[in-house]
């Protein structure tokens, strides 16, 4: 594994550990999170990630970033579909938008305009976290949503065949390594990584 990769591995496996321990996702690992509480997530989650591809988009070409744009990456319109499926059209209305939401998308569009460099971390945060944990929290929500098994209502999850989320991954990690940044960027691009964990407790 090159710096990067692993460097983020290694400084964020701690806050990993506290946030998959978290009351909010043990619920919903357990398959006991409400219908309510889960849109209430996909709700936030929405912005979050409006605010983060549209980021990618603009620095599509940026040194660091233009491996990790990948538009089978996107999942703005899959929890579109998602919240659609569960809820309906008015779901923009049903669900608030929390202040750390709200916090966390003025983050990224901060980002984009002054350093655009640390939007890795970012990236890294939520698409290497819904390749690798989100393949089992699908079948989780399914189940305890009683969605019927056709993927309605978990395509935030859908990166196609196992075998392709997997290949996404390895992309992932080898786009990362590609990019080879300087020890004193890596460390920067790490403590945004921290940062990032630490708005999901
Ligand atoms: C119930 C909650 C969660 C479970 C069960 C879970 C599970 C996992 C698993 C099994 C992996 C693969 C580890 C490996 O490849 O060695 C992983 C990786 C990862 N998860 Fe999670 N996760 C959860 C929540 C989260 C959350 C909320 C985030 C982000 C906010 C996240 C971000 C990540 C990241 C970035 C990785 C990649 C680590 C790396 O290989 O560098 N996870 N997770």
């Amino acid at each position: 594994m090159g710096a990067l990769a692993g460097a983020l591995r290694q400084g964020t496996q701690a806050l990993h550990t506290t946030v998959e321990r978290s009351h909010y996702m043990r619920t919903l690992l357990r398959g006991q999170m409400p219908r309510a509480g889960y849109l209430l997530l996909l709700r936030n989650l929405h912005p979050l990630y409006e605010a983060l591809e549209a980021a990618l988009q603009t620095h599509r070409n940026h040194p660091l970033l233009q491996a990790l744009h990948d538009p089978r990456l996107a999942r703005s319109a899959t929890l579109t579909q998602d919240l659609e499926a569960l809820h309906g059209t008015g779901w923009p209305a049903a669900y608030p938008v929390q202040a750390a939401t709200t916090a966390y998308v003025q983050r990224l569009q901060t980002l984009a305009r002054e350093t655009p460099e640390l939007l890795v971390a970012h990236a890294y945060v939520r698409y290497l976290g819904d390749l690798s944990g989100g393949q089992q929290l699908q079948r989780i929500v399914a189940r305890s949503l009683q969605l019927p098994d056709d993927g309605t209502g978990t395509r935030f999850y859908d990166f196609g065949e196992a075998a392709q989320a997997q290949a996404l991954r390895t992309r992932f990690r080898e786009g990362l390594d590609s990019a080879a940044p300087e020890a004193a960027l890596v460390e920067r691009i790490v403590a945004e990584a921290q940062d990032a964990f630490l708005r999901h407790q």
